[in-house]
């Protein structure tokens, strides 16, 4: 199907994306039927496609990134799309400006879309009610990475022929001051998957357990009879006092290395957003072996970044 005949049926209507826990399953699998098609697209054709020829996105990051930033970058390069990456230490926040004053400026440069990343826990949909160009969130904070939810649930989906019923995923590390932890844990909780968190105490709180995952502080039983493990690092600059004696400590109980891969099911796949601490939550062995779909996350983003911001460009062209 044509990106064209597909976008007549959507039923997808928001300008920005701000958290997966907003998405309805249909919207959900609309990104996913959207991005195949963007996907196909990219292994037949490396031309530039035209659906959003003539739009200007900005990319607004004010924490570090490698992949996200660069793939929001190359998937608005292929859609058509110029890009301006602002580095947030050469903007004019360093000299007082608000994050809402930045953003209307941009939008008053006639930007068509921003991406935006901040340690704020909220800055996105701040932002998203504040200007009428579309918002996509690029992080916020411990709060939600959806994007990042949306492509790491659609390596899974690939994983897993489309049928996420019965699946047992586990997330282990940091969940605490993980926003990739909630936005997956939202998206697999939609699609039906089973999801548990795994880690030590202080950081894999109970409270979790209310968003429908299970928790367990045991790294032989998590990861056992998972399908999935996803490794999440530890987020030293989002904590303010350290969660467990020593990184040397937390690898040797909780990181998954070559000596415990026994404990997988022979055809369970490894995961981890990036970026990898190797030799901490994941030694290198794991990492590189044909078990992991790291990079295969990776250029997932793409696709399924292109299928964001082309169903909200075209939500706000109709707005
Ligand atoms: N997964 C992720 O957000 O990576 P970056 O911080 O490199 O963007």
């Amino acid at each position: 199907m044509s990106v064209n005949e597909f976008l007549k049926d959507v039923s997808w209507s928001r300008k920005d994306l701000t958290s997966i826990e907003e998405l309805s399953l249909r919207e959900i699998n609309e990104v996913f039927a959207l991005a195949d098609i963007f996907k196909a697209s990219l292994k037949t054709d490396n031309a530039k496609l035209p659906y959003m020829k003539g739009k200007v996105v900005v990319n607004l990051f004010f924490e570090p990134s490698t992949r996200t930033r660069t793939a929001f970058e190359m998937a608005a390069h292929k859609l058509g799309a110029d890009v301006i990456s602002v580095a947030s230490n050469a903007s004019s926040s360093v000299k007082g400006e608000t994050l809402r004053d930045t953003a209307r400026n941009i939008e008053a440069l006639m930007a068509d879309m921003i991406i935006v990343r901040h340690s704020a826990s909220g800055a996105a949909k701040y932002l998203a009610d504040r200007v009428k160009i579309p918002v996509i969130n690029a992080g916020d904070g411990a709060h939600a990475h959806p994007t990042q939810g949306l492509l790491d649930a659609f390596t899974m989906r690939e994983k897993f022929g489309g049928n996420f019923k019965g699946k047992k995923v586990t997330i282990l590390g940091d969940i605490l001051f993980s926003r990739v932890a909630r936005s997956n844990i939202y998206a697999l909780g939609k699609l039906g998957a089973e999801v548990t968190l795994a880690g030590p105490s202080t950081l894999v709180p109970r409270e979790f357990e209310k968003l429908g995952a299970k928790i367990c502080y045991n790294l032989e039983d998590a990861v056992r009879g998972a399908d999935v493990v996803m490794l999440l690092r530890i987020q030293h600059e989002r904590q303010s006092s350290s969660h467990f004696p020593s990184v040397a400590e937390y690898a040797n109980v909780f990181g998954l290395n070559r000596g415990r891969e026994d404990l997988l099911k022979k055809d369970a796949f490894i995961m981890h957003p990036g970026p990898i601490n190797r030799g901490v939550e994941l030694d290198s062995f794991l990492a590189d072996s044909n078990r992991s779909v790291i990079l295969g996350q990776v250029t997932n983003g793409v696709a399924v970044r292109m299928a964001v911001m082309k169903l909200c460009s075209k939500a706000a062209e109709r707005k």
